[in-house]
C-alpha cells in the first residue's frame, strides 16, 4: 500500500489554509484585530483563506496591513481592508502577523526575503504581538546561513562600502539580478538586495545585528527576535505546529 504524497505547491496551499483556520480556533485570529500579511507562495494561499473567512461571515472588521505591492495587490482583489502601520487604526502595532519563510533552524530563527520583502515584513514581524510562520517542508533546515543566501537590502550609493563591510564579517556577496528586467532587483522601498553566504554556519542573532551596523545597510533578513508559532505542512499531507 503506497501512501498518497503531496507536492511541495500542494504543500503551501494546504499549511496556509490549515494556519489561519487553527489561528482562527485558539483565538489569535479574530474580529476586529490588526493583521500583518505576508508576501510569497506560502503566504499568499494564507490570505486568500483569511479572504474567505471574512466573506463566510467568521470574520469582522479585520485591518490589514501589507508587506509588498503583491500582497497590498492580493488585498485589493480579495477585498481585505489594507491599512498603512502609520495609520490611525493600526498606530505602528499588530496583533498578529503571518508571513511564510526561506529558511528555519530548530531555534526557530529565520532567514526570510526570498522575494525581496524583507524590510517591511520585518516592520511588521517585529511589531506583531504573535508572529506565525506557514512553509512547506523543505524549509526547516538544521541550520541557517551557508546554503540559502541571506537577503540584505542596501542603499545603492552605498554598494561597494557596503559589500567590502559583509566580505569582513566572512560572508561572499552577489548582488541580485532582476529576471525579465536588465541589471539589479530594485526593492519595493527602491534599493538593492545583497544575496550573502557563509562557508560555516553564522551566529544568526549576533549576525542580525552586526550587519545592521554597516552604514548603508537598510535592514538583513536574519529574523531571530520574535520567535514565531511555526506551521510546516509535510508530504504526507499533515501539518505540524512547533
Ligand atoms: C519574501 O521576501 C519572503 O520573505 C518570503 O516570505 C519567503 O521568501 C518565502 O517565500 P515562499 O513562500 O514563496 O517560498
Amino acid at each position: 500500500m503506497s501512501e498518497k504524497m503531496i507536492s511541495q505547491a500542494e504543500q503551501k496551499a494546504l499549511v496556509g489554509k490549515v494556519a489561519i483556520d487553527s489561528l482562527i480556533e485558539k483565538g489569535l485570529i479574530f474580529s476586529g484585530m490588526k493583521i500583518g500579511l505576508g508576501t510569497g507562495s506560502t503566504a499568499m494561499p494564507a490570505v486568500s483563506r483569511l479572504a474567505e473567512r471574512i466573506k463566510d461571515g467568521t470574520l469582522k472588521d479585520i485591518k490589514a496591513v501589507a508587506t509588498s505591492f503583491q500582497t497590498s495587490i492580493a488585498c485589493e482583489e480579495l477585498g481585505i481592508p489594507v491599512f498603512s502601520m502609520n495609520a490611525k487604526e493600526i498606530g505602528g502595532k499588530l496583533d498578529l502577523a503571518i508571513d511564510g519563510a526561506d529558511e528555519i533552524n530548530p531555534d526557530k530563527q529565520l532567514i526570510k526575503g526570498g522575494g525581496a520583502a524583507l524590510l517591511l515584513e520585518k516592520i511588521v514581524a517585529y511589531n506583531a504581538k504573535t508572529f506565525v510562520i506557514v512553509a512547506d517542508s523543505s524549509k526547516t533546515v538544521p541550520s541557517i546561513g551557508t546554503k540559502f543566501a541571506l537577503p540584505v537590502e542596501i542603499i545603492a550609493e552605498a554598494r561597494t562600502s557596503v559589500f567590502a563591510a559583509l566580505q569582513n564579517l566572512g560572508a561572499s556577496c552577489t548582488l541580485r539580478q532582476g529576471v525579465k528586467k536588465a541589471g539589479p532587483v530594485i526593492t519595493d522601498n527602491g534599493n538593492l538586495i545583497a544575496d550573502i553566504v557563509w562557508q560555516t554556519p553564522p551566529d544568526a542573532a549576533k549576525m542580525e545585528s552586526e550587519i545592521n551596523k554597516i552604514v548603508g545597510v537598510v535592514e538583513n533578513g536574519f529574523f531571530t527576535a520574535n520567535k514565531p508559532i511555526v506551521y510546516v505542512a509535510q508530504a504526507d499531507g499533515t501539518v505540524k505546529e512547533f
